[in-house]
């Protein structure tokens, strides 16, 4: 069995700073669809060209495109173990090719943190993140235990200091575009995962360390295991495949 987790919510909701500690402290990747496109379009590359105007609109990218590129992704030797996946899927589309992709990885866990729209605007509108790797300025508040890795990952990081900007999607028109893309398009799929024996739900209005110990929980529940086993599952699954 492979931890396999797939953080669902608005955006907002905390899926990035959950995914993020949950997959360091379990020793599986995250893979959030997000910063890999952030990450193209900052590098400049076809990839961020293509996507870049679509995302500042607070719209979708293509599916075939986003598919592929989790697809490839989650192939990778270090995700055999399990992964964390954080904005994907999004569309009914992305939810079937994962279950074609996680056929034969084992239960795939469904985490959706709720939280109410005007927060969610509230915490978008607030948010800073480093120019240079993406760290989370809020996260060095709530996480601070967490601070060494947050924002070191880039020599400039390392050496200038994190660089702190707004998100070019994170104005109030643009939040307020992504969560009506959000509740017509991704809301009605998080449905379509409800009725699974693997799906869970927790609330989003707590502090991020109560948030943490749900998620922890939730996953944990969803296995029928104690949450310190989750861990163990995935050293066992890395060294069953060594
Ligand atoms: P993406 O980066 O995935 O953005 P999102 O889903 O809109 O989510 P966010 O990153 O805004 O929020 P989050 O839930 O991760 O919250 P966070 O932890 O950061 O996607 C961006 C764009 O890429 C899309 O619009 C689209 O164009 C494209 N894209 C990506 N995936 C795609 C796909 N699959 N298909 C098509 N297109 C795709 O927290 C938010 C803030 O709140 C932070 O400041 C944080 O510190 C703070 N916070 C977190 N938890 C708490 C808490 N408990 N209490 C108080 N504050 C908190």
């Amino acid at each position: 069995m492979a931890l396999n987790l797939v953080m669902l919510g608005p955006p907002g909701a905390g899926k990035g700073t959950q995914a993020e500690r949950f997959a360091r402290e379990h020793g599986i990747p995250k893979v959030s669809t997000g910063d890999i496109l952030r990450e193209a379009v900052h590098s400049g590359s076809e990839l961020g060209r293509e996507v870049e105007a679509v995302m500042d609109r607070g719209e979708l990218v293509g599916d075939d495109l986003i598919i592929g590129i989790v697809r490839e992704r989650l192939s990778r030797p270090d995700a055999a173990g399990g992964f964390v996946l954080d904005g994907f899927p999004r569309t009914a589309a992305q939810a079937n090719a994962l279950d074609d992709i996680t056929a034969a990885r084992g239960a795939v866990i469904c985490v959706e943190i709720q939280v109410p729209d005007e927060e969610l605007v509230r915490r978008v509108r607030g948010r800073r993140v480093c120019e240079d790797c993406g760290a989370n300025a809020d996260a060095f508040v709530h996480l601070a235990d967490a601070l060494p890795d947050l924002c070191q990952s880039t020599e400039r990081c390392r050496t200038v200091g994190p660089k702190w900007v707004a998100r070019s999607d994170d104005s109030e028109t643009v939040v307020r575009e992504r969560l009506k893309i959000y509740w017509r398009d991704t809301r009605p799929m998080i449905e379509y995962y409800s009725s699974r024996p693997t799906f869970r739900r927790i609330d989003g209005m707590q502090t991020p360390e109560q948030v943490r110990e749900a998620l922890v929980s939730a996953a944990a529940s969803a296995l029928g295991l104690p949450p310190a086993q989750l861990r163990s599952l995935v050293a066992k699954k890395l060294g069953a495949q060594a």
